[in-house]
């Protein structure tokens, strides 16, 4: 009867809502947040009910996108396959929620995605939906129909009076999404692993051979794990995001250049640049550096590549996101305080880092003092009882040598 879709606005996403008129003669309600990816979306209104939509939902989520999402997963430290950060991922669970908070506002029992049967988005908007709806319904296009080219997506506009935009410029080749947290880019001359983007595809940072030759300083304050100020001015979670990206954008940061593993199983090759989260991920380890316990650091460690991989498969939803994040959340009660940053030609240098809650005590770490807590005697004892076994071992003969 009613489905919501989400909506950007673009051709594709266009063409489904005609679509699925069409095809299951159901009401159609659209859905176009605002996540930050730097483009109004209120001409999205226009558009939708040019198309006969009658209901229509136009949401700036920035700030909950930022707060309840990207800074969750910061704590974490959360990285995938060592590069990935998450940009895509993160933004799927929010998308999701809301597609199913308008499902029941509207008394929708279907959802509709503009993600193809080839990628992750669709494992991710669809495990949140079936989590937060059980019985909802799921309608995506892509796997069903048989507009898989551009000619056929254009036939069908020109057949049901859909308008096409004629953008200015060139269109861009690659398959693109953007957010707070990053922009995205993949398909085009990017399917060749070996092939290296020109530099005009790269849009949100400068090269660092073209940054600024002086370094810029910044400094972050921390409270409880998370970013409350840049160079003492308070800021909210979006504005810490937006604010970042302008300042390491700038200075040629935060650009990757990666083969994943999609969850699908098939590897793919992605551009990303993520200058906010890049220089997140480091200030806040140097954070953590002072204010972390060693072992909890360590044990939270192992547990955030598990974290990154559930995010990116689309396992937001789920009880083992909330299980490691309570987890997580727990050792950031004392992870506040400063960090001063020089950024500089795409890159990150730490050059401080300062707490209240510091644990790193001078009197013990200085070789200079011998009459502190720590007593140098007791490293002989420590270490004759840690090569223990490694003593029994070699006397009875076994061999500790690489073969
Ligand atoms: N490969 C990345 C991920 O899976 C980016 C996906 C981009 N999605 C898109 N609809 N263009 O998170
Ligand atoms: C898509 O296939 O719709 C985008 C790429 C992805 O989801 O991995």
């Amino acid at each position: 009867k009613k489905v919501v879709l989400a909506y950007s606005g673009g051709l594709d996403t266009s063409v489904i809502a005609k679509w699925l008129s069409e095809e299951y003669n159901c009401e159609v309600v659209t859905f176009t947040a605002d996540l930050g990816q730097g483009e109004e979306v209120e001409p999205a209104r226009a558009k939708a009910e040019a198309l006969g939509i009658k209901e229509i939902y136009i949401d700036d989520l920035r700030e909950e996108f930022a707060r309840d999402f990207v800074f969750p997963m910061f704590r974490a430290n959360a990285i995938y396959e060592g590069e990935y950060l998450l940009g895509t991922s993160i933004a799927r669970p929010l998308i999701s929620k809301r597609l199913i908070e308008i499902a029941n506002e509207t008394g929708a029992d279907a959802i509709a995605h503009g993600a193809t049967g080839k990628g992750n988005d669709q494992v991710r908007f669809e495990l949140g939906a079936y989590a937060l709806k059980p019985g909802v319904k799921v309608i995506a296009p892509w796997r069903e129909w048989d507009l898989n080219s551009r000619e056929k997506l254009m036939a069908y506009c020109e057949q049901h009076n859909i308008a096409v935009e004629q953008k200015k410029g060139k269109k861009s080749p690659y398959s693109m999404d953007a957010n707070l947290l990053h922009i995205s880019y993949e398909g085009g001359i990017l399917e060749d692993p070996y092939a290296e983007p020109e530099e005009d595809m790269w849009l949100w940072t400068v090269s660092p051979e073209n940054a600024p030759d002086e370094p810029t300083y910044i400094e972050l304050t921390y409270e409880k794990g998370d970013v409350v100020a840049i160079d003492g001015v308070a800021k909210t979670p979006a504005e810490v995001m937006i604010e970042l990206n302008k300042i390491a954008g700038a200075n040629g940061i935060g650009r990757a250049d990666i083969v994943e593993n999609r969850y699908v199983g098939m590897k793919s090759r992605g551009c990303y640049e993520t200058p906010a989260g890049t220089v997140l991920i480091r200030a806040h380890r140097a954070i953590e550096s002072i204010t972390l316990d060693r072992d909890a650091a360590h044990t939270k460690d192992e547990l955030m590549p598990k974290y990154a991989e559930l995010v990116y498969n689309g396992y937001w939803w789920s009880p083992e996101r909330k299980m490691l994040q309570a987890a997580i959340d727990a050792t950031q009660e004392y992870v506040s305080g400063n960090v001063r940053l020089k950024l500089y030609k795409g890159n990150v240098v730490v050059v401080g880092r300062k707490s209240e809650n510091s644990l790193f005590d001078e009197s013990i770490a200085t070789f200079e003092d011998d009459a502190g807590a720590y007593n140098q005697k007791d490293a002989e004892g420590f270490i004759r009882l840690n090569s223990l076994r490694l003593r029994i071992a070699s006397s009875k003969g076994r061999n500790m040598l690489d073969d």
